[in-house]
C-alpha cells in the first residue's frame, strides 16, 4: 500500500453572509492509495465537493495539511500550486467543461497544448486516448453535436491525455441515465487497472459502490465507517 495522497486533520470552515459559520469538514484523515479507483460517498450536503477539492488544491483547508506525493502541498503557494495542477493532476466535472466551439479532436489537443506536451507527439497521443475512451469515430463532432455520455468520455480522453498522476472527478455522471454512468464508471475501472491511474471521484449514487476499491462516506462533514 502506497498513498499518494493524504489529508491530515483537515477542516474546512465556510463563514457565510450573516456572520456565522459552515463546519464543512471536521478533522478529515484520508488516504489516497496510488493506482485504485478510491470513492467519496455521502449525501448532498456532506461535504464531498469540499473535500475532493482541496485534495486536488483547488481550496485550502482553514486547519490541517494536504500531503502529495510526500510534499505538503498547503505550505505551497498559489502560483506552485497551479503547477501542481496543470502537469500532475487532472479533473472531471459534473457538468462537462469542454469548448463547445472546438471538436471532440481539438478538445483534447487543446488540453496537451496547455500541459505543454511535445507538439510532435501529440496527433498521436489525442487519437489513442479518445479511441481509449470508445470515441474514435466521433472525434471530429462538436459538443453540441455528441449525448452528454459522449461529452463526458471527451473531458475524460481530455484528463487523461497528458498522464497525470491523478484524477479526480466530482460527480462525473450525476447528469447522465444509469447506463452511461455505469459505462463511465467502468472507463474508470479501466484506467485504473490497465494504466495503473489513480482516481478520486465523488457520487451519491449507490451502483458506483461496486466498482470502487475504496469507499469513504462522509456523513455532515465527517468520514464514517
Ligand atoms: N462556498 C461556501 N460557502 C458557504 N458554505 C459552503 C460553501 N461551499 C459549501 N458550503 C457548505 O458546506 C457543506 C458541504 O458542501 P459540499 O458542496 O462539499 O457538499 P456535497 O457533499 O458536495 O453536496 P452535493 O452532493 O450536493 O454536491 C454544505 O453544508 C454547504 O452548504
Ligand atoms: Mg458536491
Amino acid at each position: 500500500m502506497s498513498a499518494i495522497l493524504t489529508a491530515e486533520n483537515v477542516c474546512r470552515d465556510f463563514k457565510i453572509g450573516d456572520g456565522s459559520v459552515v463546519n464543512a469538514l471536521k478533522n478529515i484523515n484520508v488516504e489516497i492509495e496510488q493506482g485504485k479507483l478510491t470513492v467519496l460517498r455521502g449525501r448532498s450536503g456532506s461535504g464531498k465537493t469540499t473535500l475532493i477539492n482541496i485534495l486536488g488544491a483547488l481550496d485550502r483547508p482553514t486547519e490541517g495539511k494536504v500531503m502529495f506525493l510526500d510534499e505538503d502541498i498547503t505550505a505551497l503557494s498559489d502560483k506552485q500550486r497551479d503547477e501542481k495542477r496543470r502537469y500532475d493532476m487532472s479533473f472531471v466535472f459534473q457538468s462537462v467543461a469542454l469548448i463547445s466551439s472546438m471538436t471532440g479532436y481539438e478538445n483534447v489537443e487543446f488540453g496537451l497544448r496547455l500541459a505543454g506536451y511535445p507538439a510532435a507527439q501529440r496527433e498521436e497521443r489525442v487519437k489513442m486516448c479518445l479511441a481509449n475512451v470508445g470515441l474514435a469515430k466521433r472525434m471530429h463532432h462538436r459538443p453540441g453535436e455528441m449525448s452528454g455520455g459522449e461529452q463526458q468520455r471527451v473531458a475524460i480522453a481530455r484528463a487523461i491525455a497528458h498522464s497525470p498522476k491523478i484524477i479526480f472527478a466530482d460527480e462525473p455522471t450525476a447528469e447522465l441515465d444509469t447506463q452511461t454512468s455505469l459505462y463511465i464508471v467502468k472507463l474508470f475501472k479501466e484506467l485504473v487497472e490497465k494504466e495503473g491511474m489513480t482516481i478520486v471521484m465523488t457520487t451519491h449514487d449507490p451502483s458506483m459502490m461496486d466498482v470502487a476499491d475504496v469507499v469513504y462516506t462522509l456523513e455532515d462533514g465527517e468520514i464514517v465507517e
